[in-house]
């Protein structure tokens, strides 16, 4: 039996998610895939810090990128560390080096996914990201795969579970913004700076992921409009809550005559639209496709476990993929985005 030898930079919420599923869930994976996975080096920044998840014997635990990229014999490089710098470096050298590559990491794939799909495509190998919008949900696989025969009119997403923690905390429970941020921050749910989330940053980063992959195009970051939830008070929350509507955080993009309109802002949304509902870390995204109509995905955003599901999927396609599909990433970009003004469908 073959076992895929796996390299993780960043060992957080996310990477000691993945590990507990390649642990708890090994019966199952061998199930399905007839492989079995075994962690083979972990980068970390601080080998002091108390860590929840032990790694089994002849796994290497190092704070130093040289040694985790020259770890012999890895077959897959899962970057779950975040930021754009080192998490470039490693994901480039990896993929120059013949080696598959997962990543949860929006942020490098909205700065420089364009670049890095190119070199995934030069060196024949894959770059999987599934776990990059929406957490656990399958939203990059249903794009991709179940929804490819469609044009995409539009999608229209919660993609923020720290965001929509908030909001629905302050609503349900009347907590105050910080409180409820610092929960989210405690739950696993929040980025290294916690702005990315409140300011639309993270959604926006998102948002630019899926359009490349639903519409072939790279909607420029600078260009989309973005608004986070940090104006909201209490006070908005009730008065909304009133008038029978929700405060979200909306990603959306729409397909107007072969342009573009996107942007991320608060909305008021309906109580009756199932965008209303989706409360705590989960997000929800509603994709239209001229074919099948819309389709609406609900489920858990961010977190330890959700992400490393949505990792670990990920792996066990590309342990078994011959030819890796990249799809979304190697068209053309735009020459010229026109941003009209943003308004939920
Ligand atoms: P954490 O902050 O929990 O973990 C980051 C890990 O990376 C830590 O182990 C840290 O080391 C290590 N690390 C960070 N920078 C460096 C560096 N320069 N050199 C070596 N090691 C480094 O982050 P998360 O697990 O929450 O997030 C990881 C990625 O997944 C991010 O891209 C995030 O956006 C994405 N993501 C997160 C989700 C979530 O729910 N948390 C959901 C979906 C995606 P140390 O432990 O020593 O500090
Ligand atoms: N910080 C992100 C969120 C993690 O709260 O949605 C999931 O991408």
């Amino acid at each position: 039996m073959q076992t895929v030898k796996l390299a993780i930079a960043g060992f957080g919420t996310v990477g000691t998610g993945l590990a507990r599923i390649i642990e708890e869930n090994e019966d199952v994976i061998l199930a399905r895939c007839g492989k079995k996975f075994k962690i083979a080096s972990v980068l970390v920044r601080d080998l002091k810090k108390q860590r929840d998840f032990l790694l089994g014997p002849g796994a290497q635990l190092t704070d130093n990128i040289e040694e985790f990229t020259s770890c012999p014999d890895v077959d897959i490089v899962v970057e779950l560390m975040g930021g754009i710098t080192a998490a470039f470096d490693i994901v480039k050298k990896s993929l120059k080096s013949g080696k598959h590559v997962v990543t949860a990491n929006k942020h490098l794939l909205a700065e420089h996914g364009i670049e890095l799909f190119e070199i995934a495509r030069e060196n024949g190998v894959g770059l999987y990201y599934e776990a990059s919008v929406a957490g656990g949900i399958p939203i990059i696989q249903a794009i991709k795969e179940s929804l490819a025969a469609n044009r995409i009119k539009s999608i229209v997403g919660i993609m923020n579970g720290t965001a929509n923690y908030i909001l629905s905390e302050m609503s349900t429970n009347g907590l105050e913004f910080d409180t409820a941020l610092s929960q989210a921050k405690d739950l696993g749910y929040a980025e290294a700076d916690p702005t990315f989330d409140i300011e639309g940053i993270d959604t926006a980063h998102k948002l630019v992921v899926l359009i490349r992959l639903a519409y072939g195009k790279d909607y420029p970051l600078a260009k989309l409009p973005v608004e986070g939830i940090t104006r909201i008070e209490g006070q908005d929350i009730l008065f909304a809550r009133d008038l029978g509507y929700r405060i979200k955080l909306i990603g959306q993009v729409r397909d107007v005559g072969g342009k573009l309109e996107a942007g991320v802002f608060p909305a008021l949304v309906k109580y009756t639209l199932l965008l209303a509902r989706v409360g705590g870390n989960y997000n929800a995204v509603r994709v239209e496709g001229n074919a099948v109509g819309p389709s609406f995905f609900h489920g858990q955003g961010a977190g330890s476990l959700p992400t490393g599901s949505a990792v670990m999927a990920d792996i066990m396609a590309l342990s078994g993929s011959k030819t890796p599909d990249n799809t979304g990433f190697n068209n053309s970009p735009i020459t010229k985005a026109e941003i009209l003004a943003p308004e939920l469908a």
